[in-house]
């Protein structure tokens, strides 16, 4: 049966800036599934792109002295720069000023409109433009006379008429979507269960303080104050707001409003990977934009923590951002791919120290997997003319190993499915620090005195084992597990999951092996 069409998605960047780690890393995460995903059969559409519209963009345009086009043009090529160099397999790449993803802003705005979900009023209120966000008087503090949002990105006072769209008539029906239970159709799932509550709060709370004045609740949905915007159609002295705009990305890229396009079958996305600091617009606008004009909610929305380098909150004014560029220069891609996912639970914040960055690249990638894939192939190189030992029956010894390897790709599997990316590695590397246990213990450079037979089996166990790994490491690391697979001669057609089931042709040639990681000195 074919498996089915899987849609993964990133937030858009904002090209106010240019890239850092923060960026790197949403996208890592969801490159690493989409890869999975892939190797796994099915079918995937893995987005990306930037987001170029607001007043944000406008300021920072306007600051570089550039007009905005060019300046959108320019530092979004940075984004899509950044793609290639972490190695990310996306399948599209969206920018919000392109021709299509206007035409599907003003398309969805009109459904809104027709259906009566969009309404002309007055806004007065706070706005923060840095997080492009409203806020209510009760969440900002204030320090020498300039007002906060709790983000930390100053606030003015904002007056202007203003459409709104009626999110409060959709808040009950989110609360019923986020409570239904997991493998319901109709559930929106948030990840993880700490940000469910808290966006389920968060709307109950709403609920209960605006019971009597339920339009308190609605979302202004445009600005007439700039102009660096989607028009609204019919009323041109009015922009989109940016995350209205921005949201409907994800389902411009999916052909909309053309619901005979192809890549429509993959809406809904299975999963918004998104960061900590935007989950309400995710989880509630996003969602109430969408049922309201009648379209399917995304499954699943997953939120991950930030990053501090060293101990340190990452701060343009502190100048400490970390360049993913200088990073993967320095330490080489896969190394930094494996670490940033490995280091910190998903979903968790984390401190990027690069101490710990060595320390995991010298002590997990050389040497417990460098060196087991260096012992075992040197030795089938040297004792067995370089050739795969036949394949053997198994004794009890050789059973303790393989119950963690053949049980990998399915536990795997299940971790990935719940975006736990660490312990999907935890649990790979487990077994390769038994095998290593097994290599040790089996000792076949001894057994070619005293067995040989016993230890071209050996020798064919470790193969099998580090295939295995290979094959399910390729997502995370895929340039060094390529090399791996080549070195263990495994055919390009027999790499993905389902291959690991059938056993390689006893004799192939293996070439000789070659370290595939590179030690780093701690510095002092
Ligand atoms: N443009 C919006 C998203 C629109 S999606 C429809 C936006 N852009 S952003 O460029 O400011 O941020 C993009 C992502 O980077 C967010 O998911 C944010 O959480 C992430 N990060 C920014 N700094 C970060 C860290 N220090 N650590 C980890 N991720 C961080 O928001």
């Amino acid at each position: 049966m074919a498996k089915p069409p899987i849609y993964y998605t990133t937030p858009i960047y904002y090209v106010n800036d240019k890239p850092h780690i923060g960026h790197a890393y949403t996208s890592l995460a969801t490159d690493v599934l989409a890869r999975f995903k892939r190797l796994d059969g099915h079918e995937v559409f893995f987005l990306t792109g930037t987001d170029e519209h607001g007043q944000k963009v406008e300021k920072a345009a306007k600051d570089a002295g550039e007009d905005p086009q060019a300046f959108t043009d320019r530092v979004s090529q940075a984004f899509r720069d950044l793609t290639v160099t972490m190695g990310f397999s996306n399948d599209d790449f969206i920018r919000t000023t392109e021709p299509r993803h206007k035409a599907a802003c003003v398309a969805l705005w009109k459904v809104l409109a027709e259906r009566g979900e969009i309404y002309l009023g007055d806004y007065e209120g706070w706005y923060a433009v840095r997080d492009e966000a409203f806020y209510g008087p009760d969440e900002l503090t204030e320090r020498d006379g300039v007002k906060y949002a709790p983000s930390g990105a100053p606030v003015e006072w904002v007056r202007e008429p203003s459409y709104f769209f009626r999110l409060s008539k959709w808040l009950p029906e989110l609360l019923r979507r986020f409570d239904l239970s997991d493998g319901d159709p109709e559930r929106i799932d948030i990840q993880p269960e700490s940000r469910r509550n808290e966006v389920r709060a968060f709307v109950a709370q709403g609920l209960k303080d605006f019971a009597g004045k339920p339009e308190k609740l609605d979302l202004s949905v445009s600005r007439t104050s700039f102009t660096w915007g989607v028009k609204v159609p019919g009323d041109e002295a009015h922009v989109m707001y940016v995350w209205v705009d921005a949201l409907t990305n994800y389902i411009t890229a999916a052909g909309y409003p053309d619901t005979t396009n192809p890549r429509w079958k993959f809406w809904p996305a299975d999963v918004h990977f998104v960061g900590k600091d935007i989950v309400r617009f995710h989880t509630i606008y996003w969602p109430a934009m969408l049922l309201a004009a009648g379209l399917a909610p995304p499954k699943r929305v997953f939120a991950h923590g930030w990053w501090t380098n060293e101990g340190q909150k990452i701060s343009k004014s502190l100048g400490n951002v970390i360049d993913p560029v200088s990073l993967v220069e320095e330490y080489g891609l896969d190394p930094v791919r494996y670490f940033l996912l490995r280091e910190v639970p998903f979903g968790q914040d984390g401190d990027f120290a690069r101490k710990a960055l060595i320390n995991r690249l010298n002590g997990e990638l050389a040497d417990a997997l460098g060196n087991l894939a260096n012992r075992t192939l040197s030795l089938i190189q040297r004792n067995c003319e370089g050739k795969l030992p036949a394949a053997a029956a198994r004794t009890e010894e050789d059973g303790e190993l393989f119950a963690s390897v053949d049980a990998l790709a399915e536990t795997v599997r299940k971790q990935l499915d719940q975006q736990h990316f660490h312990i999907a590695l935890e649990t790979i590397f487990a077994s390769v620090r038994e095998a290593n246990g097994y290599i040790t213990k089996m000792a076949p450079w001894a057994l070619k005195k005293t067995d040989v037979v016993r230890m071209a089996a050996v020798l064919r166990h470790l193969h099998t084992a580090l295939r295995t790994y290979a094959t399910l490491l390729q997502p995370f690391m895929p340039t060094t597990m390529a090399a791996l697979l080549d070195q263990l001669a495994v055919p390009a057609g027999a790499r993905d999951i389902a291959a690991l089931g059938k056993p390689m042709a006893d004799g192939v040639a293996l070439p000789p092996p070659t370290p595939l990681f590179r030690k780093i000195e701690l510095p002092a």
